[in-house]
């Protein structure tokens, strides 16, 4: 297992459809070792495959991990296949898109089919931070950030911030 490093906003590979797992091998199985170990070693609760340049239909979570012990949940070529009408704005942030924190509209409620690590078909339910957490991962898969889910000018805003970070960062 090792970390990797993570893509960073405005990086064109964050921009691309993954595409889904055909099998899930030892391959397969050991990006994701990586990646969870990748998650956790920058304070993330999820992780899409993407984000350290697989363009593959992969996501790691773990939204329960700040109440002690770690519980990776995986999630291969997985569907929404339900969402609530009701929705619910939360503040998110992004481990492509650091320093910037901001509240996004989605559905509180969704249902999700996927494939699990020895690639067998669960489906889940979900809702609160769960729910916000693997549609944010899910946008991922589609080349989506969730600063895409903001107006114009906060996006903007936003991009800028993150710019102005980075050039600091390099100065320093
Ligand atoms: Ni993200």
């Amino acid at each position: 297992m090792s970390v990797r490093p993570i893509l960073i906003a405005p990086d064109p590979r964050l921009k691309l459809i993954s595409e889904p797992v055909a099998e899930v091998d030892d391959h397969i199985r050991a990006l994701i070792a990586d990646m969870i170990e990748t998650m956790y070693d920058a304070d993330g609760i999820g992780l899409a495959a993407i984000q350290v340049g697989e363009a593959k239909r992969i996501i790691v979570l773990d939204v329960e991990q700040k109440e002690g012990g770690r519980n990776p949940r995986v999630f291969i070529n997985p569907v929404i296949t339900w969402n609530s009408e009701a929705t619910e704005v939360m503040e998110e942030g992004c481990l492509s898109v650091p320093e910037i924190w901001d509240e996004v509209e989605r559905p509180r409620a969704i249902k999700a089919q996927y494939l699990d690590s020895h690639g067998v078909p669960q489906s889940l339910d979900a809702e609160g931070i769960l729910a916000v957490c693997l549609q944010h991962e899910m946008d991922h898969l589609n080349g989506v950030l969730f600063v895409d889910h903001l107006s114009k000018l906060k996006r903007s805003m936003a991009l800028k911030k993150l710019a102005k970070a980075k050039k600091l960062k390099k100065a320093g």
